[in-house]
């Protein structure tokens, strides 16, 4: 059977910047958040291969355009590496020749048919700013990004019309201040609420710009929430998983797109002493300035259940006291990665954002399977038979079809990602291009089998399922 892909609708793929260009070029003083954090603590160098050369696209990303166009990918997402585009972050001195190769990829993807969308932040916040200013503690970072946006619109927005500020901006304060798992090792929930905040704050201010100056485009966020499933249907349960949305999901989503956070994350936030700095003008920029459009990044499932432990009163307050995490008995899994396999999320996040978030539209901006040991897939041709990723998108790429079909107002599927590239948590473990990037070979890229089969998707507009 066959799904008819609508007129228009995006059929790409992503990546970011720090994941695929390298270090070339790069000067002294540009290390972003992901830089050191993977020279001080993550040395993931998988097989010595890592974010220092990536997979050198700031050298090569003609090759990588060439497949884009042979594929015939409507569209590439990646981002502007904010650590690399100045050589002073506070003066806004433009890195020229960095920003030249921002402005040749824009070219080389217009020429080649495929339309550029671009995110000004995929983890890349420069570590001078990390340092000086407690990262996005501070209102002057907030300041600073918008100073960085206004440039980034002035140089490009004439060909880049899709924009996103941030991609999964929740994350590295989760890593950082929740979970406590990542340098400075410091459990600190205020100041989780701080960046939240701020990232927020920052997102409507360059949404107000953007208008302001009259671009012709579009201005979004990239998200990545989890749709939260309860154990069962008991109340306990389903209390669970509202808790999980509200902390991880709502406090980002109902500001940027409804104009305002949840009244219950105030109280909840109250109730556990968890104040932050915002003021009323604040939330006055945030209600006048929501997002023209989403990404959605996609994975997994996130399962909850009511909380069995017992919570230590004496310890700083986390979400987690609302829930514990479940995993689904006999549940479809991505081994590599570790993840749940369950294509129904993209289905129920395109009804989720047509009831609950006045159908805004979206683009499913990431969904992908991640697989170690590739070569072991490679036929005599040398191409490598990933059947498993075949399957994985047409599963995920049918619900979204059928979002589609039921009235959400999505706009189209983005593969994660286009070649292989460096991970922030495996470096090339995992496998997630269409593209392969031989390591041993001097990065030669050759088509995997999906690679061929999403050009074949592509040029019929049919998805076989
Ligand atoms: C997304 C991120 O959440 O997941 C990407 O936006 C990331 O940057 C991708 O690479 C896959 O996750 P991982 O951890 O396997 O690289």
């Amino acid at each position: 059977m066959f799904k008819t892909i609508p007129e228009n609708f995006i059929i790409g793929a992503a990546s970011s910047a720090w994941q695929t260009e390298g270090w070339k070029g790069k000067k002294e003083g540009q290390d972003s958040y992901l830089d050191t954090w993977y020279k001080n603590e993550r040395h993931v160098w998988h097989e010595g291969y890592g974010p220092g050369v990536a997979t050198n696209f700031y050298e090569r990303y003609g090759e990588d355009v060439a497949y884009m166009k042979e594929i015939g990918l409507t569209h590439y997402r990646t981002s502007i590496n904010w650590a690399r585009f100045f050589t002073d972050y506070e003066t806004l001195e433009v890195d020229e020749e960095y920003a030249q190769h921002i402005d040749n990829v824009i070219n080389a993807l217009i020429e080649a048919g495929v339309e550029p969308i671009l995110c000004l932040e995929h983890y890349e916040l420069p570590t001078a700013l990390q340092e000086k200013y407690d990262g996005w503690s501070s209102k002057k970072v907030v300041e600073l990004f918008v100073g960085y946006a206004e440039i980034v619109f002035e140089r490009y927005a004439d060909r880049v019309k899709q924009w996103f500020t941030f991609n999964e901006p929740i994350v590295i304060q989760t890593r950082v201040y929740l979970d406590a798992i990542r340098y400075p090792h410091e459990q600190n929930t205020k100041k989780w609420m701080q960046w939240n905040h701020h990232k927020v704050l920052a997102t409507t201010k360059v949404v107000e710009l953007y208008h302001r100056k009259n671009y012709d485009g579009e201005i979004g966020i990239v998200l990545n929430p989890e749709v939260t499933y309860p154990r069962s249907s008991s109340q306990a349960d389903k209390k669970a998983a509202e808790m999980y949305d509200l902390f991880y999901n709502r406090v980002f989503l109902d500001p940027l797109v409804k104009g305002a956070y949840p009244e219950e994350l105030f109280l909840k936030m109250a109730e556990h002493d968890i104040t932050f700095d915002y003021t009323q003008e604040e939330l006055d920029i945030i209600r006048e300035n929501t997002v023209d459009y989403l990404g959605v990044n996609l994975y997994f499932p996130h399962r909850v259940q009511a909380p069995k432990h017992k919570w230590n009163e004496n310890t700083p307050f986390h979400p987690a006291y609302y829930f514990d995490s479940f995993e689904l008995p006999g549940r479809r899994m991505n081994k590599s990665r570790g993840w749940e396999i369950y294509p129904q999320i993209v289905y129920d996040m395109g009804m989720r954002l047509k009831e609950e978030y006045g159908n805004i539209p979206w683009i499913l901006t990431e969904n992908g399977m991640g697989i170690e040991n590739e070569h072991l897939f490679m036929n005599e041709e040398g191409v490598v038979q990933d059947d498993y990723r075949i399957e994985y998108i047409t599963e995920h790429m049918s619900c979204l079809l059928d979002a589609y079909e039921a009235g959400s107002n999505c706009r189209g599927y983005m593969l994660w990602a286009f070649t292989d590239c460096v991970s922030p948590m495996n470096a090339f473990k995992n496998r997630y291009g269409l593209v392969r990037i031989d390591l041993e070979n001097n990065r030669a890229r050759s088509l995997k089998k999906s690679g061929f089969w999403y050009k074949d998707v592509i040029s019929s507009s049919r998805l076989e399922v």
